[in-house]
């Protein structure tokens, strides 16, 4: 694998970051720390989407320009995804200069083409959704069926995207590339979408919309919230119309965009026109994730049931993210809804990561101090002419063969599935202590099937450190340091044998890499 480049939705800026845009942001995260254990050159990117009449509109209210507005709430993400070491390689505003500079150029292009015209329009727009909606997309009550506000009537001169004309040529590449769209089951959800597909407006009347990227050469017109910040993806990485640049000829088409099931029409629609206009190759995955409930209800500011992921951070106080990080991520099957409530949360990092994985390396490394001063000796080490307890080798082979069920696991973005493999792995290596008894065997003083047992089990969590790092890499980190392992290693370099000889630790250096989250904190999560 020679590159990986890989983009998240970027977020309006209206609010501060919620659970729900945290999910994806952390998905991606993991995703992007999953192929850099598997390659070199991984690109990943985020950031905020900045224009659009909602902002105009909360910056008049209160009084200041909607530069200044996006700046004070852009700072809430970036500040919110280093609490949460979202670790990525540009955060782009589509405030930047390079962004603005290049959506004026692929406009002037698009139009060039024929592909963008003038007409005068008359529809329902959806301030939420930044887009018109046709009747038929509307609730029984007239309302958009996401936002559930009723679109306002908008009747102006604006320049059109002929959608159209690439409709055959999306529905073809759909078709031949099943794995284009993830989940799978979403494409049939499309391919019935493109069956009425009409032209899109992409650009508003200045004298309504004064907050977007001008039209280069009709000042009387904005381009319109999609072409700008669709084109987010190619103009972060040096997309030009004449002369892009090496690093764009490098990383694109991308490997995968992150979004979530409510953008799947503008990702596998609208998205892939524009390039097609612009004769840019298509991505090679969208994968749309499912949202985020609350204590199984949808987060809404009028329920008030919107958390903050720092909130959750706090209340729990919690030194790193990588707990919440290993929840948000396993707590939905590819594709589907999760759902985040504190108890929940509690019990299952409590579960997984304190005492399952957590318990088992403390307990293993004692053992090793206790009987053999922090040694791994050679003869410890299992071979097939060296198998003195019986379970050992499979349990190595099965830890061996999970590493290639999880990199199946990210090759198809089932990333709640690749966590749940490695926790079945950290139960088998429990049960394989629980069945050795290596306590009793050093009580008989047979010392070498003892070392053996342990030995077998540090290189199990060498392997399971590394399967854990994309979603903890603090407690990775941790695990590897205490086991004196490089946690750099690349997962193809990953053995039946990873630990090394000799003295690995010293009994003062022993500690939980997780504690178990105290209860009473449950109950304060203050829910803004
Ligand atoms: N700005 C557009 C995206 C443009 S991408 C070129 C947008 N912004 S958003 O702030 O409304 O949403 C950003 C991302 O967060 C989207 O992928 C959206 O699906 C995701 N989520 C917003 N609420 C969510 C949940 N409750 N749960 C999971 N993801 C959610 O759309």
């Amino acid at each position: 694998m020679e590159k990986y480049y890989l983009t998240t939705a970027i977020d309006y800026v209206n609010g501060a970051p919620h659970i729900g845009h945290a999910y994806e942001k952390i998905l991606t995260d993991i995703i992007a720390r999953h192929y850099s254990q598997r390659c070199d050159d991984v690109y990943f990117l985020t950031g905020t989407d900045e224009h659009g009449i909602k902002i105009q509109k909360t910056a008049a209210e209160r009084g200041i320009t909607p530069k200044e507005l996006c700046d004070e709430n852009s700072r809430k993400f970036i500040d919110a995804w280093k609490a949460l070491d979202i670790d990525y390689n540009r955060f782009i505003r589509t405030t930047d200069d390079d962004h603005v500079n290049t959506v004026q150029k692929i406009f002037k292009k698009m139009v060039e083409k024929g592909d963008i015209y003038k007409n005068s329009y008359q529809g329902l727009y959806c301030a939420g959704c930044e887009s018109f909606l046709s009747e038929k997309d509307l609730t029984e009550d007239g309302l958009c069926p996401h936002h559930l506000k009723k679109p306002e009537l908008v009747s102006e001169e604006n320049y059109f995207f002929r959608l159209t004309k690439y409709k055959d040529a999306i529905i073809k590449h759909i078709k031949e590339n099943p794995d284009f769209i993830v989940p799978s089951f979403r494409a049939n959800e499309v391919l019935n979408q493109l069956e009425d597909i009409q032209d899109i407006s992409v650009s508003r009347s200045k004298s309504n919309v004064q907050w977007g990227i001008d039209v280069l050469d009709d000042k009387e017109q904005s381009i319109y919230v999609w072409i700008d910040a669709l084109s987010n993806y190619i103009t972060a990485i040096g997309y030009d119309t004449e002369n892009p640049s090496e690093k764009f000829k490098k990383l694109w088409p991308a490997d995968v965009q992150v979004i979530g099931k409510d953008i799947l029409k503008f990702h596998s629609i609208y998205w892939p026109a524009i390039l097609l206009s612009l004769d840019l190759p298509l991505p090679k995955h969208i994968f749309a994730h499912g949202w985020i409930t609350i204590d199984e209800s949808k987060m809404s500011k009028s329920i008030g049931n919107v958390i903050a992921p720092v909130d959750v951070l706090k209340n729990f106080n919690m030194e790193n993210a990588d707990a919440f990080r290993f929840y948000m991520a396993a707590s939905a099957p590819c594709g589907k809804d999760g759902n985040y409530s504190d108890d929940d949360f509690k019990e299952k990092v409590n579960a997984h990561l304190a005492n399952s994985m957590g318990n088992l390396l403390n307990r293993t490394l004692s053992m090793l101090v206790k009987y053999f001063d922090g040694e791994i000796k050679e003869d410890f080490k299992v071979s097939a002419s060296n198998e003195l307890v019986e379970g050992s080798m499979s349990l190595l082979k099965t830890a061996v063969g999970k590493i290639n069920i999880v990199k199946n696991n990210f090759d198809n973005f089932e990333i709640a599935e690749a966590a749940q493999e490695i926790i079945d792995l950290t139960d088998i290596t429990n049960k394989y202590v629980t069945d050795n008894a290596p306590w009793t065997l050093a009580k008989e003083n047979k010392m070498t099937e003892c070392g053996q047992v342990l030995t077998t089990v540090l290189d199990v969590m060498c392997i399971i450190s590394s399967l854990i790092y994309p979603f903890c890499p603090n407690i990775a980190k941790d695990m590897a340091n205490q086991l004196s392992f490089d946690h750099k290693t690349k997962l193809d370099n990953l053995t039946f044998d990873n630990i090394k000889t000799g003295k690995i630790i010293e009994k003062n250096d022993i500690h939980p890499v997780f504690l178990r989250l105290d209860s009473e904190f449950a109950d304060k999560s203050a829910k803004k």
